[in-house]
């Protein structure tokens, strides 16, 4: 990644404090320990390289050198007007959903709650975190990274869930900077509209697997059922085999296709 390019793509936003780092343990870390010494809303934290790169429920995220964009932001709940940890994973994801079918004309999908899908193959992830002072909301990290080379795609061990890259879709290497703005600007659109129905709307408009058979599990629950949709607070709406609607909360679930669970 290019700092100066980067740096330059992100002036004339409305940012915060913004950095670069060519190595890194985990933007989302530095975000928070900015958060915590009083970093104003929206700064930006990018590394080309992440060497303690985190992804949800512990897993690891993999940001091997110039080959992907991987940044957090910081988002103070007095411009959020929902704090909701799920809800701002899905702006995350729907911002670059949108940037990526903007700059490049790529169809995205969101694995719910907010896996980014390019081909049916995740591209994009991200990690919301909510940071607290007691009991008073200090902020939410939101950390994005989108795998840009095919050298950002890790081995078929370490994946949950098939992958792939930009590069594997366009059929060139994109230009970070430009990304980058371009989902600052999504995120800052949407932003306001976090409790409106519009912006549910747009999430559910790019769901993946919408009416397919697809498994979820919970802990220890497991349903699976047919994936009708999402409720206007976020949840995903589900037709479970009894035929009853299950209403569920992101937290730690596990989303699968059917297919693709009996297969693995
Ligand atoms: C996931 O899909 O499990 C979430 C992945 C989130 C990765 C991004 S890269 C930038 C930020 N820093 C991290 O350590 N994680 C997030």
């Amino acid at each position: 990644m290019d700092e100066k390019r980067l740096l330059a793509a992100l002036s004339g936003l409305p940012v915060g404090r913004v950095a670069y780092f060519a190595s890194i343990g985990s933007t989302n870390d530095l975000a928070a320990e900015w958060a915590a010494a009083g970093a104003p809303d929206l700064s930006v934290v990018l590394a080309d390289e992440q060497t303690a790169g985190r992804g949800r429920a512990g897993r690891r995220w993999f940001t091997p050198k110039g080959s992907a964009l991987a940044f957090s932001l910081t988002l103070r709940p007095e411009n959020l007007p929902n704090c909701d940890p799920t809800l701002v994973a899905g702006l995350g994801a729907l911002a670059a959903a949108e940037a990526l079918q903007d700059l490049y004309g790529l169809a995205t999908q969101i694995k719910w709650p907010n896996d980014v899908l390019l081909g049916g193959r995740k591209a994009c992830g991200v990690l919301a975190e909510a940071h607290w002072l007691g009991s008073q909301l200090q902020a939410l990290v939101l950390g994005i990274g989108i795998n840009l080379a095919r050298s950002s795609v890790p081995p078929e061990e370490f994946l949950s869930l098939p992958a792939t890259c930009v590069e594997a879709e366009t059929g060139y290497v994109v230009e970070p900077a430009a990304l980058a703005r371009a989902v600052v600007q999504s995120l800052l659109a949407w932003r306001p509209k976090l409790s409106e129905q519009e912006f549910i709307a747009a999430w559910e408009e790019r769901l993946a697997y919408r009416g397919e058979r697809v498994t979820l599990s919970a802990g220890p629950e497991t349903l699976t059922g047919c994936l009708l949709g999402m409720e206007p607070d976020g949840r995903l709406r589900l037709e479970i085999a009894s035929g009853k609607i299950r209403r569920v909360e992101a937290g730690e679930i596990r989303l699968r296709r059917e297919v693709d669970s009996a297969g693995k």
